[in-house]
């Protein structure tokens, strides 16, 4: 039976002032004028909230560029949603953070690039960028809202993971997320300049396992590991149409943040239809719901119903059909291309395409 989504991720707008070479948003960005109003957007939230979320998550882009945000935020508090705010910290003061605390906000997760200064930065393509977020964390702490730090991670800053968890504790952050990049989008087109070597991930999973030994009770830490030197495939997004949905800044309605990179799937539209209509009946969410869809060697595994056999935007990042199983698995007949595109990179210069609109 297909149980109702625990979450919904609203991407309120793609507008951001930073421009990270692994950003998850399509390469095709969306304009200001294609963006939900204040309204659907609220209507959106009640439907969410009517199917059986319990979470949103704002996010973007950078949400705070959405002049509406307080607003916004009220809405999804008065729908009965748990509000968590995904955002890069640059846009933040004290008076805006206290408006969002007071129509209902609970919890803020900031990212950083990096913990030294001019890499973050860098990385951004934004001068000022890194310091900025340091002010930020101090705000969100003094407005007494939950921490959580996002720290996506690779080949150009992976060796200084230990300085991001101590970035972490002084933040006085509850919760740090170590993600590797996921490889598709602005991040597949960057993927020479960012994909780690296997030494430096064996450092940082020992520097996590060890962390989290040391710092239990002060800080949890959640370790998304890399597809690119996997055996098994990550089950990703929890399997598709399984718990989460997202909704994009023009109103597709997505099973994944990155579904729309999947070419030649329709996706339906907040304008014309319900999310209940969309989660339970609309074949981008059933296409590739449970195991039944599966090719093989998927069909059977023992472990069909623990991956879901993968990730379909990299199934199709890499293949080209989002029906494969995923190449990060090795059992995959395409599971080579991993291994070539690390060796693409060892030879690699740092150079980024930078996320632009
Ligand atoms: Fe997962 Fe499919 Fe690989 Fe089995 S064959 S481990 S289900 S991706
Ligand atoms: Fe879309 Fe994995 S990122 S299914």
């Amino acid at each position: 039976m297909t149980e109702p989504p625990l979450a919904l991720l609203a991407e309120l707008t793609h507008r951001c002032p930073l421009q990270c070479p692994y950003c998850s948003n399509p390469v095709a960005l969306n304009g200001p004028g294609e963006e939900l109003s204040t309204a659907e957007w609220t209507r959106v939230f009640q439907e969410a909230a009517a199917l059986g979320c319990l979470q949103i998550h704002l996010s973007g882009g950078e949400p705070m560029a959405r002049r509406d945000l307080v607003e916004l935020t009220a809405a999804a508090s008065a729908a009965g949603l748990y509000t968590n705010l995904i955002t890069s910290g640059v846009l933040m003061d004290a008076p805006r953070l206290a408006a969002l605390r007071d129509a209902g906000l609970e919890h803020v997760q900031l990212s950083v690039q990096d913990a030294e200064a001019a890499s973050a930065d860098r990385i951004a393509n934004l001068p000022g960028g890194h310091a900025k977020k340091l002010v930020a964390a101090q705000l969100v702490r003094d407005a007494g809202l939950a921490l959580t730090l996002n720290a996506v991670v690779h080949r150009q800053n992976l060796d200084r993971l230990p300085d991001l968890i101590e970035l972490a504790l002084a933040m006085e952050a509850g919760r740090l997320e170590v993600a590797h990049v996921q490889y598709y989008g602005w991040a597949l087109a960057n993927r020479a300049a960012l994909l780690p070597t296997r030494a430096q991930l064996d450092a940082a999973t020992a520097t996590v396992t060890r962390a989290r030994a040391e710092l239990r009770g002060r800080l949890v830490i959640d370790y998304v590991v890399p597809d690119y030197h996997a055996s098994r495939p990550k089950a990703c997004m929890g399997g598709w149409g399984r718990r989460f949905l997202a909704v994009s800044p023009a109103g597709r309605i997505l099973p994944c943040h990155a579904a729309e990179s999947i070419e030649g799937m329709v996706f339906p539209n907040v304008h014309d239809t319900a999310l209940h209509a969309a989660w339970f009946g609309a074949e981008a969410f059933t296409r590739f719901r449970g195991t039944a869809w599966m090719p093989a060697p998927c069909q059977g595994c023992a472990n069909a119903e623990q991956d879901w056999g993968g990730c379909r935007c990299q199934a199709f990042a890499l293949v080209g059909d989002a029906a494969a199983t995923d190449p990060a698995c090795a059992l995959s007949p395409h599971h080579h291309l991993l291994a070539e595109a690390l060796d693409e990179a060892a030879s690699s210069d740092s150079s980024y395409r930078y996320r632009r609109l």
